[in-house]
């Protein structure tokens, strides 16, 4: 059922890119259905990725691929999560790429996530994704554990040689934990994002799909 849900949201999030658009590409399973239902719409778009194997789906559907150090704002971006809380919150990492992935959504004028239902949670929970630095790797964590336990992933490193971690403690107060992680220097990126960050949710719930704007207007 979920994977059938990943697909329902993902191509309800393709019609919503229109032609000359550049477009910002999240990683996982659930965007895994959403490029080739792009691709499908056979439209002439500019895309970044945030990941390799993001970048290999796209140009084996024949997307066009651009360098995303040379992009400056993308027109939409569309990404999987792990949790959406009911006020928009969103926890993002599971596959380690939330880094980039925050940077290409918030270059983006439009951020759309999808999902299937499971992923909509009335409170979001641990693990939160963190990429560290893999200098001063020990201390950082030692600071990290002041505010709650943390445990490395058994994972590769981060395309930009990221150490991932999880954070394991209670997140009762997404915007005090995200602001306490920012604060903490080796901390490359968290996986918690902002309701102000995303423009909506399509989730796919059976057979269609719901969009929803946790975050109000949004942007
Ligand atoms: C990748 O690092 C993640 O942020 C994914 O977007 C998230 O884990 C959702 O993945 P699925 O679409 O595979 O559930």
């Amino acid at each position: 059922m979920a994977d059938h849900e990943k697909r329902v949201a993902a191509r309800a999030a393709a019609e919503l890119v229109e032609d000359k658009m550049s477009v910002g590409l999240g990683t996982g399973t659930t965007v895994a259905y959403f490029v080739p239902a792009l691709a499908a719409r056979r439209l002439d778009v500019r895309c970044a990725v945030t990941s390799p194997h993001t970048e290999t789906l796209a140009r084996g559907a024949g997307l066009r691929v651009e360098r995303f150090s040379t992009v400056d704002r993308l027109d939409i971006a569309v990404d999987g999560a792990d949790e959406v809380a009911p006020d928009g919150w969103l926890v993002k990492g599971g596959g380690g790429a939330h880094t980039r992935e925050k940077l290409v959504a918030s270059a983006a004028d439009r951020f759309v996530v999808i999902v299937d239902s499971s992923k909509l949670v009335h409170a979001l929970r641990p693990p939160v994704p963190l990429e560290l630095l893999a200098f001063g790797l020990a201390s950082t964590v030692r600071r990290i554990e002041a505010i709650g336990p943390v445990r490395r992933r058994d994972a590769a490193r981060s395309p930009d040689r990221g150490v991932i971690y999880d954070y394991l403690g209670a997140v009762d107060d997404p915007r005090r934990l995200a602001d306490a992680l920012c604060g903490i220097p080796g901390v490359v990126e968290h996986g918690l994002f902002p309701p102000e960050m995303v423009t909506e949710v399509v989730v796919g719930r059976g057979g269609s799909a719901e969009r929803l704007r946790p975050g109000g207007d949004g942007r």
